[in-house]
């Protein structure tokens, strides 16, 4: 696999075009989810749950999670960002006549900021979790919305994403733990489809973080607070990733990574080298590798984070805009982006905050297909 996001490629000469129209895609034929679930009950025996357990797991490889148990970490940051770079890749690949397939982009909090991220909010689109909520507990077809950038789909999450816990809960009181394998069921149906699927959620809620923990395969973890909160946020998704062993034993973390901390001449200041030595204490009392924390961050750049969210660009999309390499459908260039305060965005630092994301995409990727090749060494 190339991996441009492994270059310091984001100084692309090319122009880049906004690829195919936007439009809405519902999967409607897929298997029941419910029938499978209602024939599970209390009294059912282990192993049974063992073989659905068993069935999921190989297709569900290529689903990263992005979550911490706290808010506000940057998880929503750092999905869409690893799933907009992703993406890049696969346009890359096709432009070169290589095959190539999309990225989804799927959140499950309730307050939807993919929407924005991904430009999404309010738009014909955006049906405020809906639809999403539907096909996750009652069967409904799934709708993605295509080409939400090139090569990239996202599911839309809103408001409605807050019934996911009570739902998901109350199936729980009848068919035991079979509930929290509705929404691996249904991305087993469709991950095949896609290169990369990555799901953004908080651990809020428990039964929110069963559905979520037991779709996954990996985890990134992403810090952006150096107090004991994010350290409790990181404590409690160790205690998770043991806790939700029989619904997925596959499941690790693959990277904690960290984002919003000072770089001083492209290094990190002992702020973050003493979080490191924090966090890397944490893993060892949690029998986890300190190896997973991850050895380059993304630099502390709020004004350029506030940037991307409200131009609905991921921060590669918006240094190419910012550079005058970014086209619309009518091959026109996209207009240079602002700041809130009406300042253009600054070509050169645009493309710094590209890099680091593009550095970070890289090595979360190479992290993840180790941990594939090790679980498929030891399934085969
Ligand atoms: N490189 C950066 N430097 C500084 N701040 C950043 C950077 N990247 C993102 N942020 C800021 O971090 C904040 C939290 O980000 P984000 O919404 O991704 O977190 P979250 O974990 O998804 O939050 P929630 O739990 O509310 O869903 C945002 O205000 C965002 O602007
Ligand atoms: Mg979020």
């Amino acid at each position: 696999m190339s991996q441009i996001y492994m270059e310091p490629g984001v100084h692309p000469h090319e122009p880049c075009d906004s690829g195919e129209p936007v439009e809405l895609k519902t999967f409607d034929s897929l298997a029941s989810r419910l029938r499978i679930v209602s024939q599970f009950t209390a009294m059912t025996a282990p192993d049974r749950l063992q073989d659905l357990v068993g069935q999921l797991r190989p297709r569900l490889r290529n689903v990263v999670g992005v979550t911490i148990g706290k808010g506000g970490e940057g998880k929503t940051t750092t999905g869409v960002n690893l799933a907009y770079m992703l993406a890049q890749e696969q346009a890359y690949l096709a432009e070169q006549g290589h095959a190539a397939k999309p990225v989804l982009y799927m959140e499950l909090d309730s307050n939807g900021n993919g929407r924005l991220d991904l430009k999404i909010l309010g738009s014909q689109y955006d049906d405020d979790g809906y639809g999403f909520v539907g096909a996750v507990t009652e069967d409904k077809p799934l709708a993605v919305v295509k080409n939400v950038k090139p090569y990239l789909d996202m599911t839309v999450g809103g408001s409605a994403n807050a019934n996911l816990a009570a739902e998901v809960s109350r199936l729980a009181s009848k068919h035991a733990q079979a509930p929290y394998l509705m929404l691996a069921m249904l991305l087993a149906q469709i991950s095949h489809l896609y290169e990369w699927i990555i799901v953004d959620f908080s651990p809020g809620d428990v039964s929110v973080q069963r559905l979520g923990l037991a779709a996954v395969t990996h985890l990134v973890t992403p810090v952006k607070n150096s107090d004991d909160a994010m350290l409790g946020g990181l404590q409690t998704i160790a205690n998770l990733v043991a806790d939700v062993r029989l619904i997925n034993p596959e499941l690790g973390i693959a990277a904690i990574g960290f984002l919003g901390f000072k770089k001083v001449a492209g290094e990190a200041t002992a702020e973050l080298d003493i979080l490191r030595v924090k966090i890397e204490l944490l893993l060892e009392e949690a029998e986890l590798d300190g190896g997973l924390v991850m050895r380059d961050h993304i630099r502390d750049s709020r004004s350029l984070a506030t940037a991307c969210r409200n131009n609905g660009m991921p921060a590669r999309e918006l240094a190419l805009a910012a550079n005058e390499l970014l086209q619309d459908e009518d091959g026109q260039p996209v207009a240079r982006p602002r700041y809130t305060n009406g300042r253009l965005v600054e070509p050169d630092k645009a493309l710094e905050l590209a890099e680091d994301w593009s550095t970070f995409t890289g090595d979360v990727i190479k992290r993840v297909v180790e941990r594939n090749n090790e679980l498929e060494g030891a399934a085969a």
